[in-house]
């Protein structure tokens, strides 16, 4: 499979000097196209931290990160921006919807980022609210929406852009039970069916059960010999890692 984003020794640190603490070290993954990674780590590892350099938000201290074959590090910042909007699609936990949008406008958001007018492109925005059960939906305002569908209205947004990298961030951690396992579902369908590649970050077992591998962070590292490889992993072997490695 070929692989679409690798991150090489990969390390951030925050303050200097003394001051000085390391968040990430030592990075080394890279996602496949069409692959549904999960990187699963408590609380305070660096999961969020991994996502955003990822997502070129942060830099790194150290390291390396591939998108495409390209080094970051050697790319302008025009191009981080253009891999940024082109690439990389993001879901969060907290959904990030523009409060004053539409759930139609928050999805069409894409678009007119990247400078195109909304109303040529009905039909796409109209397939994805279709697909993600949304239509119904379309002209209310976040408030007016549950967990599920905003969660699911931020899914069909990150897709609007078409980008092939999904970065994920806990999707599920505001949703109830079964809104969570349909966002899972729906992620899972969008790495086989539609070839993206998806890295969902997570400290929940039953959301990491969905993916094709599983790492596993602890204190800003990845666990050496700890990957779990799909599919249909159980909540059981998750479990069994996460308590040989005291997390
Ligand atoms: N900008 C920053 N400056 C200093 N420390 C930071 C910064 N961002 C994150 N940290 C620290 O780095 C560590 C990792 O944070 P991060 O948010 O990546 O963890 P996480 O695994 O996403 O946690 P959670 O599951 O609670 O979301 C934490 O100790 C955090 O306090
Ligand atoms: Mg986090």
């Amino acid at each position: 499979m070929s692989t679409v984003i690798q991150a090489k020794k990969l390390g951030k640190t925050s303050g200097k000097h003394q001051a000085a603490k390391s968040i990430l070290s030592d990075i080394d993954l890279a996602i496949a196209k069409g692959e549904f990674l999960c990187v699963m780590g408590p609380s305070g590892s660096g999961k969020t931290t991994l996502l955003h350099l990822l997502a070129g938000l942060e830099k790194p201290t150290s390291g390396e990160i591939s998108l495409g074959g390209k080094l970051f590090s050697q790319a302008s910042s025009r191009e981080v921006t253009r891999w940024r909007r082109d690439e990389i699609g993001q879901v969060f936990q907290f959904f990030n919807l523009m409060p004053n949008l539409t759930l139609r406008e928050n999805v069409a958001l894409p678009l007119a980022i990247a400078g195109k007018a909304p109303h040529e492109h009905e039909h796409r925005v109209d397939t994805l609210l279709r697909r993600l059960n949304l239509l119904e939906r379309a002209e209310a305002l976040p408030h007016e929406l549950s967990g599920g569908e905003m969660q699911r209205a931020s899914i069909a947004r990150a897709l609007c852009g078409e980008q092939p990298i999904l970065l994920c961030d806990e999707p599920t951690g505001n949703l109830s039970q079964q809104a969570g396992l349909e966002v899972m579902q729906i992620l899972q369908k969008l790495a086989k069916d539609d070839n993206k590649s998806i890295l969902l970050v997570t400290h929940n077992p039953r959301d990491a059960a969905f993916a094709d591998r599983v790492l596993f962070l602890v204190d800003g590292k990845l666990a050496p010999h700890a990957e779990l490889i799909g599919p249909d992993l159980s909540v059981e072997d998750i479990h069994k890692s996460l308590a040989s490695l005291n997390i």
